[in-house]
């Protein structure tokens, strides 16, 4: 499975296409980096914007956070809407500061234990605050290696997912480059690969890409089986 051009044209595109101006770039403080991926779990850049720069400024550090009373915090996150993210942002900002010291930990393992740190957050946050060399795998990136792959079972079974998550591992940049690498596959599945309409002219991975030599790229990923 491993295949290190693939990595090198991701990291490529990423440097001379993809986003490096966003709030939540060009940092490595662990606690901005976490609340970015919180914020982007299930909204887009555009919505979050306004959002984390006032989260911010009310909330500058995970202390802040902990400290805050919880309706406090719902005030901030009201719009933005998937309640459950912000809950879970207080009690995971409690954990650091009472497990960790204030510290958010460099192991993904560690991350993924966390309130609302899933697996592939979990690497993300690794990635950008640490250089961790972990793979993420959410919806936009799995919609990228089914149709790269040509994947044609639906992503959500459980079978496809583990071997989704296997390809994700074995496809990891060797030496360093893992922030552009996360990035671009983030920034590939958001602004090119797009579910309805990809932008395969423009895209860095169309050479190899199945589901483009075959013209799938309108039936792959597969839908949920009914
Ligand atoms: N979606 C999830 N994480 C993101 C990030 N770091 N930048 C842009 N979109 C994202």
């Amino acid at each position: 499975l491993a295949d290190p051009s693939f990595s090198s044209a991701v990291i490529a595109w990423q440097r001379a296409h993809g986003r490096h101006a966003l709030p939540w770039q060009n940092t490595r403080d662990a606690y901005r980096v976490w609340l970015s991926e919180i914020m982007l779990q299930q909204t887009q850049v555009a919505a979050v914007l306004g959002y984390y720069a006032r989260f911010l400024e009310r909330f500058p550090t995970v202390h802040a956070l902990a400290a805050a009373p919880i309706e406090d915090v719902m005030a901030h996150w009201s719009g933005l809407g998937y309640y459950t993210r912000a809950r879970n942002l207080h009690a995971c900002a409690r954990r650091v500061v009472d497990q960790y010291g204030g510290a958010f930990p460099p192991d993904p393992l560690l991350l993924a234990e966390l309130p609302g740190i899933g697996r592939s957050t979990a690497a993300a946050i690794a990635a950008f605050s640490g250089g961790v060399r972990a793979a993420i795998l959410d919806g936009n990136v799995k919609r990228v290696f089914a149709r790269v792959f040509g994947i044609d079972s639906y992503p959500g079974e459980k079978r496809t997912e583990d071997a989704l998550w296997r390809r994700a591992q074995a496809l990891l940049p060797e030496g360093e480059g893992i922030e552009s690498y996360t990035q671009g596959l983030m920034d590939l599945g958001a602004t090119l690969c797009t579910r309805a309409s990809p932008a395969c002219e423009r895209c860095p991975l169309r050479e190899r890409c199945v589901a483009f030599a075959t013209g799938r790229t309108a039936e792959l990923p597969v839908r949920k089986p009914k």
